[in-house]
């Protein structure tokens, strides 16, 4: 899986992508902006927007700015900001390489998002380093199942997965002290804790 890769499969995805991932994701969504613990004024930075199905559901009084590598995900997040009326800058970009200087946001979101990029490790550096210390990163997606059934099972089909844009085989712990970071607080976002949600802060 490259970056071009996944550009590519995510603007082919922009035409059905709320359809098919509007409400399978949506509770994890609804819980972002109370894990982000937000405040006016906040600098919130989004990573991997989409379609900007988590725009609607965050405070008017924060300052968002959102990245996503697909242009077309992003022109719909666009004319959902433009309905809902939100000045939001809503950018291009290679999270592997945020072109934001260090420190410049109190608040980073990944929605979904991390295990679609080709190299985690990178990108969850570029979101701590433009992140100030102390601040919050929240990730909402699931982790490999550690279970010696379903953990092995899912290792085998994440090259099957890696074609369609994502990976099953991330695994947290791995993750996290590849990138130095120590978990805040996990919660379950559905029922049977597929999806979850991580809170770090940032060191
Ligand atoms: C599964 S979608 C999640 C979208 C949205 N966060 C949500 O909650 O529905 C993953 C998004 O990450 C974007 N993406 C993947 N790799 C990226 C990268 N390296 N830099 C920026 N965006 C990327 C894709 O284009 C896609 O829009």
């Amino acid at each position: 899986m490259t970056v071009q890769y996944v550009e590519k499969l995510y603007n082919r995805y922009s035409s059905v992508y709320d359809l098919i991932f509007g409400k399978v994701f949506h509770s994890g969504r609804e819980m972002a902006p109370e894990l982000l613990d937000l405040f006016p004024g906040a600098k919130l930075l989004e990573v991997g927007v989409g379609t900007g199905l988590s725009l609607p559901l965050l405070p008017r009084n924060i300052d968002i700015t959102a990245i996503d590598l697909s242009q077309k995900m992003l022109d719909k997040a666009k004319q959902r900001a433009a309905e809902i009326r939100r000045a939001v800058k809503l950018i291009k970009m290679d999270a592997t390489r945020l072109e934001f200087p260090d420190n410049a946001f109190d608040r980073v979101l990944a929605a979904y998002f991390i295990s679609t990029v080709p190299d985690p490790v990178r990108v969850v550096q570029e979101m701590k380093r433009v992140c100030r210390p102390g601040g919050t990163l929240l990730f909402l997606n699931h982790f490999q199942y550690e279970n010696p059934i379903m953990g092995p099972l899912e290792t085998l089909v994440s090259p099957l997965c890696y074609r369609l844009g994502f990976r099953t085989d991330l695994k947290l712990g791995k993750l996290m002290s590849a990138c130095d970071l120590k978990i805040d607080t996990l919660e379950k976002v559905d029922f049977l804790g597929h999806w979850k949600a991580v809170r770090c802060i940032n060191p």
